[in-house]
């Protein structure tokens, strides 16, 4: 995302040209690859007070009197999947899909948060249903715990900045494994820590709305990574005999490349990949978890600058790095776009972006798309992939999210067939030309939703959903006719030769 940062910066800065472009490779990916598509609960379910659903700070944050969504809209009703998951599934068995990643909401299933105060049945209804119908079509469910939507009630009591949220978080893993882990045999524990700890606790763009960047995001982001662990251990000692699925994190990626060849700006971009992916990949996937080196000494060195008695940055135990170090059974990697970077203080302290000496731009040449903050580098992906897969030991990469922002309506939307395109062509030269370990694809997102704070400006789905209709009709769009064939394909089949 690093939307916020591009917002900050970004008009001032101009790239130089650095085109990895090469040829387009036909081939297919390993058998057994998985294919699916993806949605979150907040963006798409609407029902937001329906059968007892408790608040979300997305509730909260929508529904403040000072606007956060530039066309002042809300999820409240969004694509109504609350009422309409059967036509969502009916949409996911036509694109041929193995797989369904969607999210719990929270505050639907524990109201206040907090399952000492008692828990929703309708909610588990729901969610069994939707469960049931997926399995019923041959598509399995991939569950996303947490999708950004704490309840409210947590919210109240400090929300990521008090602890005692990883308690919370725990009971409601342990929920969520107990009453649907006998088929749910893939979990996502927390969907983009870095959003929700930068966006949310450090610009606060975000819900739950906290601008005290360099500070707040990273006890936010310390909380989260104890969160996470806290789930996979759950899972790991408790229902993994049983029950025999996998979890893991979901990361936001982006590549940080180099914006000259001056070694400082090649040390800034590594950084910036530490900053933003090491921040929470390093002490789940590396060989001695904590923080990344450079974070720790670049945070702890401008809080001293600054006057600050310690690091801002927290510290873990050396209990909690050995509880948290080998969390996974693969990295979750989300991914859309590419920066460049350029060594440099950013004007504002204590600030995140400050404590890395980075300024990212993008290089004016790159297409864009209706999202700021995303643009179409898709060399940028192959080389992400091959930054986590050598980063952490070969680590085996799920491809969590990818996918293109365009404007409204587009049924013919042939700059995301582009996009889906080249971007997975590059995932499968990361496969066959560099031996990158990638189990599965997922696209962002199956229906046009409700994309944040660009409320429904931006569309992502491979099918429109018309919100101007009560009854949200679906309709295909060219990228979901050929994601379909990318899936039937399994990739992408030489072409007949040229007579
Ligand atoms: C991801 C996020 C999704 C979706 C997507 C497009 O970072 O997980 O919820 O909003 O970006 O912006």
């Amino acid at each position: 995302m690093v939307r916020a940062i591009c917002l900050f910066v970004l008009a001032i800065l101009v790239g130089h040209s650095s085109c990895q472009d090469d040829e387009f490779l036909y081939d297919t990916f390993p058998e057994g690859f998985m294919w699916g598509s993806a949605t979150s609960a907040y963006q798409i379910e609407g029902a937001w007070d329906q059968d007892g659903k408790g608040e979300s700070i997305w509730d909260r944050f929508v529904h403040d009197d000072v606007p956060h969504i530039v066309d002042g809209s809300t999820g409240d009703v969004a694509c109504d999947s609350y009422n309409l998951y059967q036509e969502d599934v009916a949409l996911l068995k036509n694109l041929g899909v193995s797989f369904y990643r969607f999210s719990l909401s929270w505050s639907r299933l524990i109201p206040s948060g907090d399952l000492r105060h008692g828990f929703n049945q309708a909610g588990i209804d729901y969610y069994n249903n939707l469960i049931n119908e997926l399995l019923a079509n041959g598509i399995q469910p991939a569950v996303t715990l947490y999708h950004w939507d704490l309840p409210q009630g947590l919210q109240e009591h400090g929300g990521w900045l008090n602890v005692s949220v990883t308690d919370r978080f725990a009971e409601y893993s342990d929920f969520a494994f107990l009453f649907f882990g006998d088929r749910v045999k893939t979990w996502f524990t927390i969907n983009e820590p870095w959003v929700q700890a930068v966006q949310g606790h450090g610009f606060g763009d975000f819900a739950p709305g906290i601008n005290q960047s360099g500070i707040l995001d990273y006890q936010a982001g310390h909380n989260l990574i104890l969160a996470h662990a806290r789930a996979w251990h759950i899972y790991d000692g408790k229902y993994r005999p049983t029950q025999g699925g996998r979890i893991g994190f979901n990361m936001y990626t982006s590549f940080l490349e180099p914006k000259t060849d001056n070694p400082d700006d090649v040390f800034a971009a590594e950084r910036a990949m530490q900053f933003l992916i090491g921040w929470f990949g390093h002490p789940v996937y590396s060989q001695d978890g904590d923080y990344p080196a450079v974070m720790k000494e670049f945070v702890a060195f401008h809080s001293a600058e600054e006057g600050f008695p310690e690091s801002r940055l927290p510290q873990f135990t050396p209990e909690e790095i050995a509880y948290v170090k080998g969390t996974y059974d693969f990295f979750g990697l989300n991914h859309y776009t590419t920066m460049l970077a350029e060594n440099g203080l950013f004007p504002y302290a204590p600030s995140y972006i400050r404590d890395g000496e980075i300024i990212p731009s993008f290089n004016e040449s790159w297409p864009e798309s209706a999202a700021i903050w995303l643009r179409v580098v898709p060399w940028g992906f192959r080389k992400v992939l091959n930054w986590v897969s050598n980063e952490y030991n070969g680590v085996p990469i799920f491809v969590t999210e990818n996918g293109y922002a365009d404007s409204p309506d587009q049924i013919d939307d042939v700059d995301r067939v582009n996009y889906y395109t080249s971007y997975i062509n590059e995932m499968l030269k990361a496969i066959k030309l560099d031996g990158v370990n990638v189990i599965g694809y997922t696209a962002w997102s199956l229906i046009d939703n409700f994309e944040w704070t660009a409320g429904y400006t931006e569309r992502f789905g491979l099918y429109h959903v018309d919100f101007n209709d009560p009854l949200r009709p679906r309709t295909p769009k060219s990228s979901a006719a050929f994601y379909k064939q990318v899936i039937a394909d399994n990739g992408f089949p030489a072409p007949p030769p040229k007579l």
